[in-house]
């Protein structure tokens, strides 16, 4: 760990910042292109509310605060462009700062008549003020770009309407008068998540999805229309209309949300149904185009696998992206067109050049999982194998005949409550056969046991007292016994976070850490007699959130200003109010990686454990221990206020995303992951008392599958559970989710934490769900309790004398935690 004692820019940032730059074009597509860039620095006529505001990515705990960044306008002069709007961008700016006090004043006088603090009244006005100034008269420019910015943020979920998933009247008319005025017009998006197009499709030729892509955003924008990089991204999720999204209907109900679309999520939803979206998921272009042929099929009931020649066929540099899709039959389970089951892409080709692309994946996960059965099995018939570039332009290269059906894997019988859920059944097309035919027959599939044995109530050793976790280290003792060396106190004091620092409203909101400033909390730091030090543990899932000054009090203590975000600032200004740092001042510049849906876009997974290295190394820097992310929940509605964190609708690229960034970060001595929010944390309205209401085969092929992969290909250290609750039962509550799944079939080593808060006890609640339960949590092997607080460990304490949990679960519990801590100290991330 190392303290900066001076605000100069340091080696790392520089370094970070230009590999972030250059991976990040990687992120980026067209989702229309004429050929008419890249071009050369010109005159540049430039609007839109993103020009000169441009977005680095979203708000909320996934906000990194970093020393600058570069807004399309910056990035364009910076190039060589000659901005020609700058009269118009001042206008525009003037006007919004207007609207934005006009809003915080309405707030206030809200506040004042009703009675309800500002905060709560923010929070509840779902649509925020955007600014209509219009474009006044075409400025100069050999070239125009139109960027449209959507913020988006934790705690409140998206709106339907227009300023936010639609476009404002002003904003279609800009651009449709601007796409008429000048030859070459481009529509940037510096969006996170779809917004609908569909009244300026027909008068845009170009559609440049920049997205959000951290600190040097505007750069890469301009590197891209220079052509000094080029975009290789693809959609990974479907863009439509709101109304078509079968997720819509019921979204974001306060108590109980059903999942009445079951498997048909995404493109599993549009291909099957038959319905065009406004772009496909997989679909992105670049500057060149591709051709790809099959080359290679074999299968046997280990491995399917596809050779595909990919050739430049343009005149500009690329890299394509091969996607693989299998169709299912449909027997007794109803199947969707197709899944994604593998993908690949190809280094830079020059044009003219190939590249052979090697893709397969495991037979077994052509396996449907079959409620009735608790099983997953692939059923008889035909299986069609299909390469495309995206989910629409997926051609048969294949076929797999199943002769008998396999039974791959049995499951426990679990109960999940799913009362009043009503899952549709959409019928899917049927499919021509392709050939070759590889006949499979299920008796030679071997069958995994994923039945949970009972544990054997671990001994109850008695091992003498007095040792300390240093003895642990040494060797003197395991950590096993020594866990059973600590008083029920100290073990419960050791599974809830640390609350004996601040503790206070700034801790809320995910600043709680004693240790480094703006980390969002600590592990217990109490049991200094026992030598047990504390680890931190900082947000992500676009870099570390971290403050980026700080200083110490005379006792030693952190000082920073906390990490209030600006729009809450405002309306409680005595309660977040400029805190003085005496003395010498430290400062913490992190970098901000492209956000996960950004991240997901590149599908190249090399480049996303890059990100992970750039974030592991700012860890080892800064003192941080584990990191809050990645944020791996599926993208089931565009409306979705965290969709920015999240990778993608589909969870094949979930898992590979997250195990990739995993591999990146946990490469660094002493740093572990947190992938969250386990699971169906897919809305944000009421998000701590809202009910996901799934069924079994749902949760687990689509909201647990991301889970699974990152699980069993990358072994994160931690996992935060959500807040919200599954079929009736908070997830850190539960017992099937926890125990028998992540654990018992996944075989997950590390730990599993609280969402911040999510046990309760800041506000009441007089809603239809309440909070979880502490000492739930213990029982159901949610092992911390985070941020801290008193009543939670009093609850622990409290329930282990009404026997809601047995002696064992809560040294299962505290030796969980122990072993990331021993496993930090050993390599020397932490000091005992
Ligand atoms: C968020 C988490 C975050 C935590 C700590 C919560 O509000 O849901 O994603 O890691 O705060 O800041």
């Amino acid at each position: 760990m190392k303290r900066f004692d001076a605000d100069a820019v340091q080696e790392h940032e520089l370094r970070h910042g230009d590999l972030v730059r250059r991976l990040a074009a990687e992120c980026t597509l067209f989702l229309k292109y004429s050929g008419a860039f890249p071009v050369q620095p010109c005159k540049a006529a430039l609007y839109g509310n993103g020009a000169r505001r441009t977005i680095k990515g979203g708000k909320g705990s996934g906000d990194v605060s970093t020393r600058y960044c570069v807004s399309v306008e910056e990035g364009l002069e910076r190039a060589g462009f000659e901005v020609t709007t700058k009269d118009w961008l001042t206008a525009f700016a003037r006007e919004e700062k207007q609207i934005s006090e006009d809003f915080v004043q309405s707030v206030r006088d809200e506040s004042k008549a009703t009675g309800t603090p500002p905060i709560l009244v923010y929070y509840s006005r779902k649509e925020k003020p955007v600014c209509a100034y219009p474009v006044q008269e075409f400025a100069e420019g050999d070239i125009c770009l139109y960027v449209l910015a959507r913020d988006t943020g934790e705690g409140g979920d998206r709106s339907a309407g227009k300023g936010d998933f639609l476009l404002t009247d002003t904003e279609i008319e800009d651009i449709r008068a601007l796409a008429g005025h000048y030859p070459k017009f481009c529509l940037v998006l510096n969006v996170a998540a779809p917004v609908d197009l569909s009244p300026v499709l027909d008068n845009v030729k170009d559609i440049f999805l920049l997205g959000q892509t951290g600190a040097s955003v505007g750069d890469v924008c301009a590197d891209i229309l220079t052509g000094k990089s080029y975009p290789s991204g693809k959609l990974t999720a479907t863009w439509a209309k709101i109304g078509d999204y079968p997720s819509t209907a019921g979204f974001g109900s306060r108590d109980d949300t059903f999942y009445n679309e079951g498997i048909f999520v995404g493109y599993r939803y549009f291909d099957t149904a038959g319905k065009k979206p406004l772009f496909p998921f997989g679909f992105g272009k670049g500057y060149t185009n591709f051709t790809a042929e099959c080359v290679g099929y074999s299968a046997d009931e280990r491995k399917v696998e596809v050779a595909v020649k990919v050739t430049n066929t343009g005149n500009f540099c690329g890299k394509e992206t091969i996607q693989l899709y299998v169709s299912a039959p449909s027997g007794d389970l109803a199947q969707p067109f197709q899944k994604l089951c593998a993908y690949r892409k190809t280094q830079e080709l020059s044009p003219g050049e190939s590249e052979s692309l090697h893709l397969s994946f495991p037979t077994k996960e052509l396996a449907s999982f079959d409620e009735k059965a608790a099983a997953y099995v692939i059923g008889h018939g035909d299986y069609i194998v299909r390469v495309g570039t995206h989910s629409r332009d997926t051609k048969p290269i294949g076929m797999l005949r199943m002769e008998t059906s396999a039974t791959v894997a049995v499951c426990d019988r679990l109960h999940f409550d799913t009362a009043g859920l009503n899952e549709i059944c959409v019928h899917q097309v049927l499919h021509p056969a392709a050939e070759p035919v590889i006949c499979l027959r299920g008796e030679r599939f071997s069958t995994e046991d994923l039945r949970v044995k009972e544990q054997e109530g671990a001994e109850k050793s008695l091992p003498g007292k007095g040792y300390t976790f240093g003895d642990v280290l040494a060797k003197k003792i395991s950590l096993h016994d020594f866990v059973r060396t600590l008083s029920t106190e100290e073990l419960a004091r050791l599974c809830v976070g640390d609350f004996s620092a601040h503790g206070s409203a700034a801790s809320m909101i995910g600043n709680a850490s004693a240790r480094v400033a703006g980390g969002a909390g600590d592990t217990c730091a109490r049991l200094k007699d026992k030598k047990i030090p504390a680890a931190v543990t900082a947000d992500g899932p676009a870099g570390l959130r971290l403050n980026t000054e700080y200083g110490f009090d005379a006792e030693g203590n952190i000082v920073s200003q906390g990490m209030v975000p600006e729009d809450l600032r405002v309306f409680a200004p005595e309660r977040f109010a400029p805190v003085e740092i005496p003395g010498k001042k430290y400062y913490q510049y992190c970098t901000a990686i492209p956000v996960g849906t950004a991240l997901a876009q590149s599908w190249n997974e090399t480049l996303i454990e890059q990100c992970g290295d750039i974030v592991g190394e700012e860890m080892e820097l800064f003192g941080v221990n584990l990191w809050l992310a990645p944020a791996m929940n599926i993208q089931r509605s565009p409306l979705c206020g965290r969709n920015f964190e999240y990778y993608s609708e589909d969870p094949l690229i979930s898992g590979k995303c997250a195990a990739a960034i995993t591999r990146g970060v946990q490469k660094h001595k002493g740093c572990g992951v947190t992938i969250k929010h386990f699971c169906c944390n897919n809305q944000e309205t009421n998000r701590e008392h809202s009910n996901s209401v799934v069924g079994e085969r749902a949760l687990r092929e689509i909201y647990l599958k991301g889970f699974e992969i990152c699980v069993r290909e990358a072994s994160p250290a931690a996992v935060m559970s959500s807040y919200n609750l599954v079929d009736g039962e908070h997830t850190a509550n539960s017992e099937q989710l926890i125990k028998h799944i992540l654990r018992g079939e996944w075989k997950f080593k590390g730990f599993v934490m609280t969402d911040w808060y999510a046990t309760g006890g800041l506000k009441p609640y007089d809603g239809k769900y309440q909070s979880a339960d502490c000492a739930t949590c213990i029982r159901a092997g949610n092992d911390l309790v985070m941020p801290g607080y008193p009543k939670y460990y009093e609850e622990i304490l409290n329930g282990a004398k009404e026997g809601k949990f047995d002696g064992n679960d809560l040294c299962d519990c505290a030796e969980r935690i122990l072993t990331f801590l021993k496993n930090c100290c050993e390599q020397g991330g932490l000091v005992c």
